[in-house]
């Protein structure tokens, strides 16, 4: 780079690169995962949504979101882009009933109907094919549950890339989609402020010296679909 070149500004968030970015750092990406709490209403309403014979975590990451939810089903999937996030998650979070697939949610590698929970969190795919591939292999009677950032809050407010106005668009997309919304709140905690600067630094591509607080709270859409 010579003097005068500005550095590039590694993108992530929706139809960005989130499953190169977070593949290069998968031990990082799955401890900003696991600080990731739900308060007591948007846990229990997951709770009462998720439960069943198979289960499909689509864009799971590491799967440390899907790993909460595996012991409710007979047989979980979780699905993602990033072969090193998918390893990871094979060696770190995979329970007995649960495999690790690598693909892409734009075309999944599943028969029609296979599943009759659809759960994905903060899943960075673009939605224009992603949704009716959801839809397809979701079976009749089943649900999809869909966690995403909704507010310019503490979290999106750490990344340079953050749009309220695409992120709006596409929640709106999902009510348009028959998708019923609520919004809740997750909290993000960490044990010091040294780790929270080390892994939001690293998650959100931010200047460190921005995280001035251990803990988060981070505001959400949930999206649930019923396919009839
Ligand atoms: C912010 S992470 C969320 C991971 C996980 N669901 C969680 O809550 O911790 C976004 C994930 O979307 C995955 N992803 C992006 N595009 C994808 C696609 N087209 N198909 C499948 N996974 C994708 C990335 O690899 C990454 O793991």
């Amino acid at each position: 780079m010579t003097r005068g070149d500005i550095p590039p500004v590694i993108m992530r968030g929706h139809g960005t690169n989130f499953h190169s970015v977070y593949g290069n750092l998968p031990a990082i990406y799955d401890a900003f995962s696991v600080s990731e709490v739900f308060d007591s209403e948007l846990s229990g309403l997951m709770g009462n949504l998720l439960h069943g014979t198979r289960l499909l975590d689509v864009a799971a990451g590491t799967g440390e979101k899907t790993k909460r939810y595996a012991s409710r089903f007979k047989s979980v999937v979780a699905l993602d882009k990033s072969e090193a996030l998918a390893s990871y998650g094979t060696v770190h979070n995979r329970t007995d009933n649960m495999n690790f697939v690598v693909g892409t949610a734009s075309s999944m590698p599943f028969p029609d109907g296979s599943f009759d929970r659809i759960l994905t969190t903060w899943g960075s795919f673009t939605m224009a094919k992603a949704v009716p591939e959801m839809k397809r292999v979701l079976s009749k009677g089943g649900k999809i549950i869909r966690i995403g950032t909704c507010e310019k809050d503490g979290l999106t407010s750490l990344f340079p890339s953050f749009s309220l106005r695409r992120v709006s668009a596409v929640n709106r997309s999902y009510r348009n989609r028959g998708f019923f919304e609520s919004r809740h709140k997750v909290i993000i905690e960490f044990s010091s402020l040294k780790v929270a600067k080390k892994i939001l630094g690293a998650i959100c591509g931010c200047n460190p010296d921005m995280v001035i607080s251990r803990k988060i709270i981070h505001e959400v859409a949930l999206h649930v679909y019923r396919k009839h």
